[in-house]
């Protein structure tokens, strides 16, 4: 039987109770405002994919379970499969990112996948871009919440950002290939890159964004698996790269 714990408030609650934080057993549930929320442990792998980051993953993932569900920034039908299909998917995208890099992740939502790619390199400056009031409040709640350093975000539609200026574009469920192309490979720095979060379909997006990928002069775009710091293939993106000199329309 799963344990039930009392929380304090539901969104007023800046710290989760204690056995939200456990990273074995089963999952917990929390009474958030007026609901019970389970909320699911970690498996075992959270803890060699996240290091000595995988408390502030527990944490985000606590609040993806309450406050995320609550204010209709994550379906409830999504907190079963919270770790593997967001949080570690997410991070796997570390895979396609070079060190150091300045990382967008464009139309975050609720914070995916920018949220568990920074807690996964702590040596990249990430920053959650997304137009809507509600989840941009979500994100900036949960940035403070973590204090991680160098992860802001910033209210905006994509095709808003500077042109020719970004080193790294992230980004999943926003937009197929051909669209999500004509607002971000404009905003790329020269050599720069899109890693977009694609499945099955992926090889398909790309033959459907080619005429797009020539005018706007990507160097390349191929589909890579991509891979959590244990070796495990998570899932796949298209991994678009900037070409010198491109239109920028
Ligand atoms: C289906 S949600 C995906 C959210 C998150 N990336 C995820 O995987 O859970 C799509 C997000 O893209 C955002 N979005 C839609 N159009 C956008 C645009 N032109 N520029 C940036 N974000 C956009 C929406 O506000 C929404 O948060």
């Amino acid at each position: 039987m799963r344990p039930t714990v009392r929380s304090p408030t539901a969104s007023s609650s800046s710290n989760p109770p204690d056995v939200a934080h456990g990273s074995s057993g089963a999952p917990s549930q929390t009474a958030h405002a007026t609901r019970l929320v389970t909320v699911p442990p970690a498996p075992d792998e959270a803890a060699d994919v996240f290091g000595d980051q995988v408390s502030r993953a527990e944490r985000y993932a606590y609040r993806l379970s309450t406050d995320g569900v609550e204010r209709g920034l994550l379906g409830p039908r999504e907190i079963d499969r919270l770790w593997e299909r967001h949080l570690l998917n997410c991070a796997a995208v570390a895979s396609e990112v070079p060190s150091a890099a300045e990382v967008l992740d464009i139309g975050s939502g609720a914070g995916l996948p920018g949220v568990p790619l920074a807690l996964v390199r702590p040596d990249l400056t990430v920053t959650l871009v997304e137009p809507l009031l509600r989840r941009a409040t979500f994100l900036a709640e949960v940035c403070q919440e973590l204090d991680r350093p160098g992860i802001d975000v910033r209210r905006a539609r994509a095709e808003e950002l500077p042109l020719a200026a970004a080193q790294v574009v992230v980004a999943r469920a926003v937009a197929p290939l051909e669209r999500l192309v004509r607002w971000t490979l404009p905003r790329l720095a020269p050599g720069g890159r899109l890693v977009a979060m694609k499945g099955r379909n992926a090889e398909q997006e790309i033959v459907a964004a080619r005429p797009a990928l020539d005018r706007l002069g990507a160097a390349s775009a191929e589909v890579r698996d991509l891979v959590l710091p244990t070796g495990r293939r998570a899932t796949r993106a298209v991994v678009v790269i900037a070409g010198e000199g491109r239109p920028h329309r």
